[in-house]
């Protein structure tokens, strides 16, 4: 059930695992080929990358995924000879914005990016390597699966294919971006590897709408959150990237309202019961993933002046009352009841990582594992069942069959 919890690219924006550094190398580069948790390889890449080298793929409960779905499921969703739902005005108006290109000259890097990555040393630099790889590795992940769906729906749906397309070539934009942000430390992520060796998760249409919605939004407002704190604290801007999320997170903000738009005209995953239960769990997992995989990571967050619990906290809340305008239930993340939750979920998590950490066998560490992973899972289902709120804006009535008289 944990595995299942861990579906998103989103929580994503700065969240992926930790790198393998492969020993082939161009130049001075380290090649970063494959996911694992071993800090020491960061560590070690990070320094220059002397020792780097292969280690077990230790792929973690919390650890985001690539994904995969079934087209021909697509293409039936996207064919306007079979749902009329679909607003081809309103997906020609989305198109036109995705057209203008607002951000074609934005990600333009400058000398400040080198001379700030050298500047940033200790144990702050092994996690701004992370915080990059994973961010790289996040939007990467999107780009793959809309080029994908723009190629494969060309034939049934030419606008909402191009638009899947734009979204890809923003995400390839900002997984250059991060990769090249990767380069002012000595190393480089090997996409081409990791399109070919990475798992890639299946999920049907509809959970991949639910999903990338929440990717998008919690992304945006990830982004702009660290923006506008690093505007007003601006001796915690330690490297130049987020000076350049105010535009970038504008990007995450129209592919999410696409996805809204894409959700309206499929009006079958938003008005029953079972849309309701599948909003709020995935909700759930997204908010949690988030939380578990950031509290994790507290080090980066405190090096750019944030409480990383008040910081999720914020992102969750913000996420799920936008989220609240399409989704027909949302969580009540906004009772305390829910932090107490998570901040349970955490203490949970970290007595199962320091299982991990001990020098016992297999055997015991996974009966130790037994009743954490229980009491995880019972924290999960506690906080899916807190009374939801009812939530949703769009009016179904114009999707019914109307009554002739
Ligand atoms: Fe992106
Ligand atoms: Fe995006």
């Amino acid at each position: 059930m944990a595995t299942e919890m861990a579906l998103v690219k989103p929580i994503s924006k700065f969240s992926t695992s930790s790198p393998i550094f492969s020993n082939s190398r161009y130049g001075k580069f380290t090649t970063i080929r494959m996911s694992s948790t071993s800090q020491s390889t960061t560590k070690a890449a990070a320094k220059g990358g002397k020792k780097a080298a292969k280690t077990a793929i230790k792929e973690t409960l919390l650890t985001p995924r690539f994904y995969t779905t079934d087209f021909d499921e697509m293409e039936a969703l996207f064919n306007t000879e079979i749902n009329k739902n679909l607003n081809q005005s309103e997906f020609e108006a989305l198109l036109q914005e995705f057209k203008t290109d607002y951000n074609q000259t934005h990600f333009v890097r400058n000398k400040e990016f080198k001379e700030a990555a050298d500047k940033i040393d200790g144990p702050l630099r092994q996690i701004f390597v992370e915080f990059l790889e994973r961010s790289c590795t996040a939007e990467f992940s999107g780009f793959l699966l809309y080029k994908e769906l723009g190629r494969r729906l060309k034939k049934t749906n030419p606008v909402v294919a191009e638009i899947f397309s734009l979204m890809s070539r923003d995400e390839a934009r900002h997984a250059g971006f991060l990769n090249k942000g990767l380069s002012d430390f000595n190393l480089a992520l090997d996409l081409g590897f990791l399109t070919k060796a990475r798992k890639y998760t299946f999920f049907k249409p509809k959970f991949i709408f639910y999903a990338t919605y929440l990717s998008e939004k919690i992304g945006y407002w990830r982004y702009i959150t660290i923006y506008r704190h690093l505007k007003e604290n601006p001796e915690y801007q330690c490297y130049p990237i987020f000076k350049y999320f105010e535009n970038w997170c504008q990007d995450e903000n129209r592919h999410g309202d696409f996805f809204s738009a894409l959700l309206k005209a499929q009006p079958q995953f938003l008005n029953d019961w079972k849309a309701k239960l599948w909003s709020r769990f995935f909700c759930l997992s997204v908010y949690v993933t988030m939380y578990l995989n950031d509290c994790q990571r507290t080090a980066f967050y405190e090096g750019i002046g944030l409480d990383t619990k008040e910081f999720d906290m914020h992102v969750i809340i913000e996420t799920n009352r936008t989220t609240a305008r399409i989704f027909p239930a949302v969580l009540d993340v906004e009772n305390p009841e829910f932090k107490r939750r998570l901040d349970k979920m955490v203490e949970i998590n970290e007595q199962l990582l320091a299982v991990g950490e001990t020098s016992d066998i297999p055997l015991v560490k996974n009966l130790k594992r037994i009743p954490l992973i229980a009491a995880l899972a019972s924290e999960l289902l506690a906080t899916y069942l807190m009374p939801p709120i009812e939530s949703g804006s769009v009016d179904f009535a114009e999707f019914e069959p109307q009554l002739v008289y």
